[in-house]
């Protein structure tokens, strides 16, 4: 492993922010986890941090930093049908989307473009245009840091929801994972329920598969997302609210284009971006903090904006749309 002491976290959070912290540790093989366990890093202050596209670094971080580098993908199963493929934490969700292109697996197709590394997935449940990463999860593995135990959850064990997972609850704190186990499918399938999808395969007069998926998805993200390597972002900043379907339907009554999704328990989900859009907010800067003006549910750093402007522009927000529609947004990003 390599240890940092008193080092900037720059390169290592999309938003840009210049913080330093007091060790970061790249973690280079699982079996070091264990070795940090032993040393009680785990009981001291300590985040464990991907590829740092969901998070705002707020202050210098006095703790230790834990950033998984370790790779490598292996195939433990082949049936007719299906491929269980076993991948390290550390390996970049694009290298994995690049390898199901490669092998022809099917069913995470429209997760390309979403940045960060494999071992996060499963946290925040990412998901995009219809699909979550939970549909393709078969286990997660790792070390329990607080008994210092593996464990292996399987799909049912996460408890995943929307942007959601045991992860954040009761395993907040007291894991680290090391692999994820995905089920991909070898035959032909895929998820087109979403328009945006739908629209732009139409619009270029393509059929399905999985290279045009990609492509398509990728356009339409590039139309709409900030290019992280040019603009601090961290994606979606908030969280789709989900509200009980007697407050959506009072909503309805004063604004009859209210965009909804189904949700669980009978529930109604909204568009984030679209409240804040109708809040006014839709583009509006704060010096070089601001909403994205293709997608409202991004803030951006344009340049200079310190962390604590980007968290009173998410304040502003919140308020903003609270009083408007009495709905609380949630930030997704975690603010550190
Ligand atoms: N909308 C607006 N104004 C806006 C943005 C959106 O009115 O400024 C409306 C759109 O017209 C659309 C609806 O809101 O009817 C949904 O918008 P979009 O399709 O852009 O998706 P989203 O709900 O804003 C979610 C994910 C994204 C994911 C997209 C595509 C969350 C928090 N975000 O965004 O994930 O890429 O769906 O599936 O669930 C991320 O997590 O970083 C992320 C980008």
């Amino acid at each position: 492993m390599q240890i940092y002491e008193n080092y900037s976290v720059k390169e290592h959070n999309t938003f840009m922010m210049d913080v330093r912290c007091a060790r970061f540790v790249c973690v280079e093989h699982p079996d070091e986890v264990r070795q940090l366990a032993e040393h009680g890093v785990f009981q001291s202050e300590h985040f464990i941090l991907g590829g740092g596209s969901n998070v705002l670094f707020t202050q210098d971080y006095t703790g230790t930093i834990i950033h998984p580098v370790f790779k490598g993908m292996e195939v433990l199963e082949e049936t007719e049908d299906d491929v269980l493929l076993r991948v390290a934490a550390g390996e970049e969700w694009k290298q994995l989307q690049q390898y199901c292109l490669q092998h022809q697996l099917y069913g995470i197709e429209n997760l390309i473009g979403i940045p960060g590394l494999v071992g996060s997935a499963p946290v925040q449940n990412i998901g995009a245009y219809g699909v979550e990463v939970k549909d393709t999860i078969a286990h997660v593995k790792g070390l329990r840091t607080d008994t210092l135990q593996p464990f292996a959850l399987s799909n049912a064990q996460c408890n995943f929801g929307y942007r959601d997972s045991i992860f954040k609850h009761e395993l907040k704190h007291k894991c680290f994972i090391t692999h994820v186990i995905f089920r991909l499918s070898k035959h032909e399938h895929y998820t087109l329920t979403y328009k945006a999808l739908s629209q732009e395969l139409d619009r270029c007069n393509l059929q399905p598969s999985l290279q045009n998926i990609t492509d398509c998805i990728l356009r339409v993200r590039n139309s709409k997302l900030p290019d992280i390597s040019k603009i601090g972002c961290a994606g979606s900043f908030f969280q789709n609210p989900i509200v009980p379907q007697a407050q959506y339907e009072q909503l309805l009554l004063t604004t009859p284009d209210l965009v909804s999704y189904p949700a669980d328990n009978g529930r109604v989900k909204l568009s984030a971006g679209q409240l804040i859009e109708k809040a006014g907010w839709k583009g509006r800067r704060n010096g070089d903090a601001g909403v994205y003006d293709k997608q409202a549910l991004v803030l951006v750093n344009y340049g200079m904006a310190t962390p604590q402007e980007i968290v009173s522009l998410c304040q502003q927000v919140i308020d903003d749309v609270n009083k408007l529609f009495g709905v609380t947004l949630a930030p997704e990003v975690n603010i550190l």
